[in-house]
């Protein structure tokens, strides 16, 4: 294949990406953004083995590692629980890492084009930055993974003058950068770039360590932005149009989603970054302005069934818990029976219910919940005043009015699902222990909230099975 038609193949591949992440923006079209990605890796991956830089024993061993790769992948995505996908992303963007490092060191070790002169500089210059956002995007993506399997506490690490640690860091790669490019020898210039590879790799680990356990999907989205950055620093060292790019849309959709949640947990992104939030590490929360005060009512499963059919609007609200007790089938199988006998039923989503985005999304499409039915917070949050019955499944933070009325919640400000505001919520949970932010929720308290406590799936059987001798 000549290098005029691999880049007609690759030009081809980057329409399909872009076409790929327009469509994964919304539920129903999402099957289809992952097809065009599927076929765009296929074209970009056939077109780069048929080029013009692979040859001979290259391609054996690029098979080799494909087949071994891609069985450690079909292994994974196999065995993976849908709950402990932020773990295995944060696994898979510190692999992205580890490969920007070793492509930049061998990139400098032996070049395919000897340099010289300014274009020398420039393409040593791509080899430190991509080494540097490799580095620290991989033991970043370490340090988060072990966070979110509960490897690692989620109490963040906050070591004293942590921001001057962070500035020495900065400055010293600084200076190693300005005697990387002024080595004459790849032996001279190995000192600095090794020794900037251990200060990025602390600086993976130190800036992680001190974010809190409630900031972490939005660290995870950071870093599958930084992982798009450092496969871009790498296409620019190979000089390889298609990597470039392709890093780019996942440095730059990284970096919006991260907005995105921010935005939804109310947090600033910097702060996020300077690290400190969810500091309770899972306990209830300390004393606050809004503390719980009173009992909690618990209603059985003929109780809850009871209250659904009396009630002629009804918003489902569910969050980790469905996902954990796998409870959308039964979730939707009692909707389907509640609107037959002709209630309202709509679900309403948090933008990080659950552990990734679009967590419930997925759930729900999977359960095949139509979409007109599925609202975002934004579209929904007003009916609450309007609804008869709020029933939350498993959901505990996002429906948390401690972030509304108490100034010194850990989640004060973030916004949530107003549930306390229909005419009654039932909140279904196992007992009454704090959600992913570790604090306490008040809603249980309110007088128009009952708890149904309980397995999610096990208690939404139950109350199936007296919704349908009741029909
Ligand atoms: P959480 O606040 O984590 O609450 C989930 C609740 O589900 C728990 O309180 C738990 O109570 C209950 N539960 C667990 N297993 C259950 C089961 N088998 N049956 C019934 N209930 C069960 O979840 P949420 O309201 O969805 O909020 C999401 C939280 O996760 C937010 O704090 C968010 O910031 C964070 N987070 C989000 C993401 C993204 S991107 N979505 C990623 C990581 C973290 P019991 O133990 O009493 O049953």
């Amino acid at each position: 294949m000549s290098e005029g038609l691999v880049t007609v193949a690759y030009l081809g591949a980057t329409i399909l990406f872009i076409l790929s992440l327009g469509g994964l923006s919304h539920p129903e079209t999402s099957r289809r953004g992952n097809l065009y990605g599927i076929i765009g890796m296929t074209i970009a991956i056939v077109a780069t083995l048929l080029g013009p830089h692979v040859s001979g024993a290259g391609f054996a061993w690029i098979i080799l590692a494909m087949l071994i790769g891609g069985s450690v992948g079909l292994y994974a995505a196999r065995k993976v629980q849908m709950t402990q996908m932020p773990e295995l992303v944060a696994l898979m963007h510190s692999l992205v890492g580890l490969a920007a490092v070793f492509v930049g060191l061998a990139s400098y070790i032996d070049p395919d084009v000897h340099y010289t002169g300014t274009e020398k500089t420039i393409h040593e210059l791509e080899v430190y930055i991509g080494i540097l956002i490799g580095a620290v995007t991989f033991s970043g993506s370490v340090i988060a993974f072990g966070k979110l399997s509960g490897k690692i506490g989620g109490r963040p690490m906050l070591l004293p003058a942590r921001h001057w640690i962070n500035l020495a860091g900065l400055i010293a790669v600084i200076v190693l950068c300005r005697t990387f490019l002024k080595a004459d020898s790849v032996g001279s210039g190995m000192v600095p770039l090794l020794l900037m590879i251990a200060i990025a790799l602390a600086f993976g680990v130190h800036m992680v360590m001190a974010i809190g356990g409630a900031d972490m999907p939005v660290v995870v989205s950071m870093l599958n932005s930084y992982s798009g950055w450092a496969a871009s620093a790498t296409g620019f060292m190979l000089s390889n149009n298609l990597l470039i790019v392709t890093g780019a849309l996942v440095g730059s959709s990284g970096a919006i989603l991260s907005y995105i949640m921010c935005e939804a947990m109310n947090r600033n992104f910097i702060s996020v970054i300077a690290g400190g939030f969810g500091t309770e590490g899972g306990k209830p929360a300390a004393a606050g302005g809004a503390q719980p005060a009173g009992e909690v009512v618990a209603v059985s499963a003929a109780e809850t069934a009871e209250l659904m059919r009396e009630a002629r609007s009804i918003v489902i609200v569910p969050g980790y818990g469905m996902a954990v007790a796998q409870a959308q089938h039964t979730v939707y199988e009692i909707t389907r029976l509640l609107r037959e006998r002709g209630s309202d039923v709509r679900f309403a989503i948090h933008p990080v219910a659950g552990r990734m985005p679009g967590h419930m999304n997925v759930l729900l499409a999977e359960a095949k919940v139509p979409y007109d039915i599925v609202m975002e917070m934004d579209e929904i949050n007003e009916d609450f005043p309007e609804t008869d019955l709020a029933m939350v499944i498993g959901a505990n933070d996002i429906v948390n009015p401690a972030a509304e009325d108490d100034p010194h919640s850990p989640i004060a400000g973030m916004p949530v699902l107003e549930v306390w505001k229909a005419g009654t919520s039932i909140v279904m949970k196992r007992s009454m222990a704090s959600g992913y932010a570790g604090v306490d929720n008040p809603l249980f308290y309110k007088d128009n909230n009952r708890m149904l406590f309980g397995d999610a799936k096990k208690m939404l059987g139950e109350v199936l099975a007296v919704l349908k001798t009741a029909a």
